[in-house]
Protein backbone atom coordinates (compact mmCIF):
# COMPACT_ATOMS: atom_id res chain seq x y z
CA UNK A 1 0.00 0.00 0.00
CA UNK A 2 1.56 3.31 -1.33
CA UNK A 3 0.16 6.36 0.78
CA UNK A 4 0.63 9.49 -1.05
CA UNK A 5 -0.13 12.75 -0.55
CA UNK A 6 -0.69 15.76 -2.91
CA UNK A 7 0.80 19.34 -0.50
CA UNK A 8 2.76 20.60 -3.05
CA UNK A 9 2.98 20.17 -7.31
CA UNK A 10 6.24 18.30 -6.57
CA UNK A 11 4.46 15.19 -4.61
CA UNK A 12 4.08 14.24 -8.05
CA UNK A 13 6.98 12.88 -10.61
CA UNK A 14 6.64 14.64 -13.80
CA UNK A 15 5.41 11.50 -15.53
CA UNK A 16 2.15 11.14 -12.47
CA UNK A 17 1.89 14.62 -13.63
CA UNK A 18 1.30 14.44 -17.41
CA UNK A 19 -0.68 11.20 -16.69
CA UNK A 20 -3.07 13.12 -13.96
CA UNK A 21 -3.39 15.62 -16.67
CA UNK A 22 -4.35 13.70 -19.68
CA UNK A 23 -6.89 11.73 -16.95
CA UNK A 24 -8.45 14.80 -16.34
CA UNK A 25 -9.41 15.90 -20.07
CA UNK A 26 -10.67 11.86 -20.39
CA UNK A 27 -13.21 12.03 -17.02
CA UNK A 28 -14.74 15.29 -18.94
CA UNK A 29 -15.10 13.68 -21.92
CA UNK A 30 -16.88 11.09 -20.08
CA UNK A 31 -18.89 13.71 -17.77
CA UNK A 32 -20.06 15.53 -20.82
CA UNK A 33 -21.58 12.44 -22.27
CA UNK A 34 -23.24 11.96 -19.03
CA UNK A 35 -21.56 8.40 -18.55
CA UNK A 36 -21.95 7.55 -14.94
CA UNK A 37 -18.15 6.05 -13.65
CA UNK A 38 -18.71 5.23 -10.00
CA UNK A 39 -15.50 3.55 -8.70
CA UNK A 40 -15.58 5.14 -5.82
CA UNK A 41 -18.73 3.92 -4.03
CA UNK A 42 -18.61 4.15 0.03
CA UNK A 43 -15.67 6.62 0.09
CA UNK A 44 -15.72 9.37 1.94
CA UNK A 45 -13.88 12.47 1.33
CA UNK A 46 -13.07 14.96 4.18
CA UNK A 47 -13.05 18.60 3.58
CA UNK A 48 -11.50 21.08 5.88
CA UNK A 49 -11.92 24.35 5.10
CA UNK A 50 -10.34 27.50 7.48
CA UNK A 51 -10.88 29.53 4.28
CA UNK A 52 -13.65 30.43 2.09
CA UNK A 53 -14.23 28.65 -1.00
CA UNK A 54 -16.57 28.68 -4.00
CA UNK A 55 -14.90 26.78 -6.56
CA UNK A 56 -12.52 24.02 -4.30
CA UNK A 57 -15.54 23.03 -2.28
CA UNK A 58 -18.12 22.82 -4.93
CA UNK A 59 -15.39 20.63 -7.31
CA UNK A 60 -13.96 18.45 -4.87
CA UNK A 61 -17.80 17.26 -3.22
CA UNK A 62 -19.35 17.06 -6.80
CA UNK A 63 -16.08 14.84 -8.02
CA UNK A 64 -16.58 12.27 -4.93
CA UNK A 65 -20.03 12.44 -5.53
CA UNK A 66 -20.04 11.48 -9.15
CA UNK A 67 -17.61 9.06 -8.28
CA UNK A 68 -20.00 7.44 -5.78
CA UNK A 69 -18.50 8.36 -3.16
CA UNK A 70 -19.64 11.57 -0.39
CA UNK A 71 -18.11 13.92 1.42
CA UNK A 72 -18.20 15.58 4.97
CA UNK A 73 -17.57 19.51 4.81
CA UNK A 74 -15.50 20.46 7.94
CA UNK A 75 -15.48 24.09 8.93
CA UNK A 76 -13.23 24.87 11.98
CA UNK A 77 -16.69 26.56 13.76
CA UNK A 78 -17.70 23.13 14.13
CA UNK A 79 -15.49 21.11 14.88
CA UNK A 80 -12.65 20.45 17.75
CA UNK A 81 -9.87 21.99 15.31
CA UNK A 82 -11.12 24.81 15.63
CA UNK A 83 -10.97 24.86 19.58
CA UNK A 84 -7.38 24.01 19.74
CA UNK A 85 -7.59 19.85 19.33
CA UNK A 86 -4.04 19.59 17.98
CA UNK A 87 -3.52 18.85 14.26
CA UNK A 88 -2.15 15.30 14.80
CA UNK A 89 -5.05 14.40 17.03
CA UNK A 90 -7.17 15.43 14.58
CA UNK A 91 -5.02 14.27 12.24
CA UNK A 92 -5.43 10.48 13.74
CA UNK A 93 -9.29 10.67 14.60
CA UNK A 94 -9.95 11.90 11.14
CA UNK A 95 -7.73 9.82 8.85
CA UNK A 96 -9.11 6.81 10.87
CA UNK A 97 -12.78 7.43 9.59
CA UNK A 98 -12.37 8.99 6.11
CA UNK A 99 -11.10 7.59 2.72
CA UNK A 100 -9.00 11.14 1.38
CA UNK A 101 -8.70 14.40 3.00
CA UNK A 102 -8.90 17.92 1.87
CA UNK A 103 -7.20 20.84 3.68
CA UNK A 104 -7.23 24.45 2.72
CA UNK A 105 -5.83 26.50 5.60
CA UNK A 106 -3.34 29.20 6.18
CA UNK A 107 0.32 27.86 7.14
CA UNK A 108 2.08 25.32 4.73
CA UNK A 109 3.09 23.49 7.60
CA UNK A 110 -0.49 22.70 9.05
CA UNK A 111 -1.00 20.07 5.96
CA UNK A 112 2.05 18.63 6.65
CA UNK A 113 1.82 18.09 9.69
CA UNK A 114 -1.88 16.40 9.38
CA UNK A 115 -0.62 14.30 6.31
CA UNK A 116 2.94 13.38 8.48
CA UNK A 117 -0.05 11.37 10.83
CA UNK A 118 -2.61 10.70 8.45
CA UNK A 119 -3.53 6.96 7.32
CA UNK A 120 -4.91 8.92 3.85
CA UNK A 121 -3.98 10.90 1.19
CA UNK A 122 -4.04 14.45 2.22
CA UNK A 123 -5.01 16.91 -0.55
CA UNK A 124 -3.69 20.70 -0.13
CA UNK A 125 -6.54 22.27 -1.08
CA UNK A 126 -4.61 25.96 -0.98
CA UNK A 127 -2.32 27.18 1.41
CA UNK A 128 -0.49 30.84 2.06
CA UNK A 129 2.54 28.72 0.09
CA UNK A 130 1.20 26.55 -2.26
CA UNK A 131 -2.19 26.11 -4.40
CA UNK A 132 -1.41 23.26 -6.49
CA UNK A 133 -4.96 21.79 -7.27
CA UNK A 134 -5.54 25.55 -9.55
CA UNK A 135 -2.48 24.25 -10.95
CA UNK A 136 -3.94 20.71 -12.46
CA UNK A 137 -6.92 22.95 -13.52
CA UNK A 138 -4.68 25.52 -15.55
CA UNK A 139 -2.24 22.95 -16.96
CA UNK A 140 -5.05 20.71 -18.14
CA UNK A 141 -7.14 24.46 -19.77
CA UNK A 142 -3.71 25.52 -21.42
CA UNK A 143 -3.46 21.84 -22.78
CA UNK A 144 -6.84 21.68 -24.13
CA UNK A 145 -6.48 24.84 -25.93
CA UNK A 146 -3.14 25.21 -27.24
CA UNK A 147 -1.35 21.22 -26.83
CA UNK A 148 1.98 20.91 -24.64
CA UNK A 149 3.03 23.65 -22.36
CA UNK A 150 6.68 22.45 -22.57
CA UNK A 151 9.20 25.07 -24.25
CA UNK A 152 6.34 28.24 -24.17
CA UNK A 153 6.69 31.16 -22.06
CA UNK A 154 3.86 32.28 -18.82
CA UNK A 155 3.63 35.66 -17.80
CA UNK A 156 2.97 36.04 -14.30
CA UNK A 157 2.11 39.62 -13.58
CA UNK A 158 1.02 40.06 -9.70
CA UNK A 159 1.67 38.69 -6.23
CA UNK A 160 4.70 36.66 -5.47
CA UNK A 161 1.80 34.71 -3.78
CA UNK A 162 0.75 31.05 -3.39
CA UNK A 163 -0.66 30.67 -6.83
CA UNK A 164 2.86 32.14 -8.32
CA UNK A 165 4.58 29.39 -5.91
CA UNK A 166 2.77 26.55 -7.25
CA UNK A 167 3.17 28.11 -10.97
CA UNK A 168 6.71 28.18 -9.86
CA UNK A 169 7.18 24.25 -9.28
CA UNK A 170 5.33 23.78 -12.51
CA UNK A 171 7.47 25.68 -14.97
CA UNK A 172 10.37 23.28 -13.55
CA UNK A 173 7.96 20.41 -13.49
CA UNK A 174 6.59 20.85 -17.01
CA UNK A 175 9.84 22.35 -18.81
CA UNK A 176 8.37 25.82 -19.36
CA UNK A 177 9.82 29.30 -18.78
CA UNK A 178 8.06 31.42 -16.56
CA UNK A 179 8.22 35.69 -15.93
CA UNK A 180 6.95 37.00 -13.33
CA UNK A 181 6.69 40.60 -12.57
CA UNK A 182 5.35 41.94 -8.91
CA UNK A 183 6.13 45.11 -7.46
CA UNK A 184 9.38 45.29 -4.90
CA UNK A 185 8.96 43.75 -1.96
CA UNK A 186 6.25 41.06 -3.79
CA UNK A 187 8.14 39.12 -5.16
CA UNK A 188 8.04 35.70 -4.29
CA UNK A 189 10.77 34.33 -1.31
CA UNK A 190 14.28 33.84 -2.35
CA UNK A 191 14.69 31.33 -0.76
CA UNK A 192 12.53 29.46 -2.55
CA UNK A 193 13.19 31.39 -6.28
CA UNK A 194 16.62 29.87 -5.88
CA UNK A 195 16.07 26.29 -6.14
CA UNK A 196 14.29 27.80 -10.41
CA UNK A 197 16.92 30.33 -11.67
CA UNK A 198 16.78 27.39 -14.70
CA UNK A 199 13.36 28.51 -15.73
CA UNK A 200 12.21 31.09 -13.82
CA UNK A 201 13.00 35.22 -14.21
CA UNK A 202 11.39 38.24 -12.36
CA UNK A 203 10.67 41.50 -13.94
CA UNK A 204 9.56 44.85 -11.53
CA UNK A 205 7.50 45.84 -14.52
CA UNK A 206 4.52 43.76 -16.16
CA UNK A 207 5.25 44.80 -19.97
CA UNK A 208 8.43 43.00 -20.17
CA UNK A 209 7.35 39.54 -18.79
CA UNK A 210 4.08 39.66 -21.14
CA UNK A 211 6.55 40.58 -24.36
CA UNK A 212 5.32 37.88 -26.44
CA UNK A 213 3.92 35.01 -23.95
CA UNK A 214 1.86 32.38 -24.83
CA UNK A 215 0.10 32.67 -21.76
CA UNK A 216 -0.57 35.24 -18.87
CA UNK A 217 -1.83 34.39 -15.28
CA UNK A 218 -2.77 36.84 -12.57
CA UNK A 219 -4.49 36.58 -9.21
CA UNK A 220 -6.00 38.73 -6.54
CA UNK A 221 -3.62 41.82 -4.71
CA UNK A 222 -4.76 40.86 -1.44
CA UNK A 223 -5.12 36.70 -1.20
CA UNK A 224 -7.02 35.43 1.68
CA UNK A 225 -5.69 36.79 5.68
CA UNK A 226 -4.65 39.63 4.02
CA UNK A 227 -7.36 41.51 4.11
CA UNK A 228 -5.99 44.67 6.36
CA UNK A 229 -3.24 45.11 3.39
CA UNK A 230 -5.56 46.12 0.39
CA UNK A 231 -5.80 49.38 0.67
CA UNK A 232 -1.47 49.56 0.49
CA UNK A 233 -1.74 46.46 -2.04
CA UNK A 234 -3.17 48.72 -4.26
CA UNK A 235 -1.13 51.63 -4.36
CA UNK A 236 2.16 49.03 -5.03
CA UNK A 237 0.19 47.34 -7.55
CA UNK A 238 -1.53 49.48 -9.44
CA UNK A 239 1.29 49.23 -12.86
CA UNK A 240 0.19 45.15 -12.29
CA UNK A 241 -2.72 45.21 -14.04
CA UNK A 242 -3.61 42.51 -16.69
CA UNK A 243 -5.57 44.30 -19.71
CA UNK A 244 -5.93 44.57 -23.27
CA UNK A 245 -2.90 47.11 -23.49
CA UNK A 246 -1.42 44.07 -21.80
CA UNK A 247 -2.63 40.97 -23.39
CA UNK A 248 -1.59 43.41 -27.17
CA UNK A 249 2.35 42.76 -26.24
CA UNK A 250 1.93 39.07 -25.75
CA UNK A 251 1.51 36.65 -28.87
CA UNK A 252 -1.49 36.50 -30.83
CA UNK A 253 -2.18 33.27 -29.33
CA UNK A 254 -1.57 34.45 -25.90
CA UNK A 255 -4.15 32.66 -23.44
CA UNK A 256 -5.80 34.66 -20.33
CA UNK A 257 -6.26 32.75 -17.20
CA UNK A 258 -7.22 33.77 -13.32
CA UNK A 259 -7.81 31.12 -10.89
CA UNK A 260 -10.60 33.64 -9.56
CA UNK A 261 -11.79 35.16 -7.53
CA UNK A 262 -11.22 38.46 -9.60
CA UNK A 263 -11.81 42.17 -8.89
CA UNK A 264 -12.57 43.80 -12.07
CA UNK A 265 -10.68 47.36 -11.65
CA UNK A 266 -7.73 45.53 -9.54
CA UNK A 267 -5.92 43.05 -11.13
CA UNK A 268 -7.84 42.65 -14.51
CA UNK A 269 -9.59 45.28 -16.54
CA UNK A 270 -13.44 45.61 -16.49
CA UNK A 271 -13.64 43.19 -19.65
CA UNK A 272 -10.29 40.75 -19.10
CA UNK A 273 -12.45 38.13 -18.57
CA UNK A 274 -14.02 38.34 -21.49
CA UNK A 275 -11.41 38.99 -24.00
CA UNK A 276 -11.53 36.69 -26.88
CA UNK A 277 -8.05 34.99 -25.70
CA UNK A 278 -9.38 34.60 -22.04
CA UNK A 279 -10.16 30.42 -20.72
CA UNK A 280 -11.24 31.56 -17.28
CA UNK A 281 -14.34 29.66 -17.25
CA UNK A 282 -13.07 26.57 -18.90
CA UNK A 283 -10.17 26.73 -15.98
CA UNK A 284 -12.50 27.04 -13.64
CA UNK A 285 -14.82 24.00 -14.81
CA UNK A 286 -11.47 21.93 -14.85
CA UNK A 287 -11.01 21.82 -11.39
CA UNK A 288 -13.69 19.64 -11.51
CA UNK A 289 -12.11 17.13 -13.63
CA UNK A 290 -8.68 17.76 -12.59
CA UNK A 291 -9.39 16.83 -9.37
CA UNK A 292 -11.10 13.91 -10.01
CA UNK A 293 -8.39 12.67 -11.73
CA UNK A 294 -6.07 13.86 -8.49
CA UNK A 295 -8.19 11.74 -6.01
CA UNK A 296 -8.28 8.61 -8.60
CA UNK A 297 -4.97 8.25 -8.42
CA UNK A 298 -4.04 8.33 -5.01
CA UNK A 299 -6.95 5.97 -4.10
CA UNK A 300 -5.42 3.89 -6.56
CA UNK A 301 -2.44 4.34 -5.31
CA UNK A 302 -3.14 2.80 -2.01
CA UNK A 303 -4.25 -0.16 -3.17
CA UNK A 304 -1.29 -0.62 -4.74
N1 LIG B 1 -9.65 29.29 -7.34
C1 LIG B 1 -10.13 28.88 -6.17
O1 LIG B 1 -9.49 28.12 -5.43
O2 LIG B 1 -11.39 29.31 -5.87
P1 LIG B 1 -12.15 29.17 -4.49
O3 LIG B 1 -11.45 30.05 -3.48
O4 LIG B 1 -13.54 29.63 -4.79
O5 LIG B 1 -12.10 27.73 -4.05
N1 LIG C 1 -4.15 33.87 -3.82
C1 LIG C 1 -5.56 33.71 -3.54
C2 LIG C 1 -6.11 32.54 -4.29
C3 LIG C 1 -7.57 32.30 -4.10
C4 LIG C 1 -8.07 31.09 -4.82
C5 LIG C 1 -5.76 33.54 -2.05
O1 LIG C 1 -4.97 32.84 -1.42
O2 LIG C 1 -6.69 34.13 -1.50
Amino acid sequence: MALRHFLTLRDLSSSELQSILARASELKRLQHEKQIFQPFVGKVLGMIFEKSSTRTRISFEAGINQFGGSAIFLSPRDTQLGRGEPIEDSSRVISSMLDIVMIRTFGHEIVEQFASYSKVPVINGLTDDHHPCQLLADLQTYQEHRGSIEGKTVAWIGDGNNMCNSYIEAAHMMGFKLKIASPKGYEPKPEFLSEFAHCVEVFDNAEDAAVNADLIVTDVWASMGQEEEQKLREQAFANFQVNEKLMDIAHPDCLFMHCLPAHRGEEISEHMLDHKNSVVWDEAENRLHAQKALMEFLLNEQIK
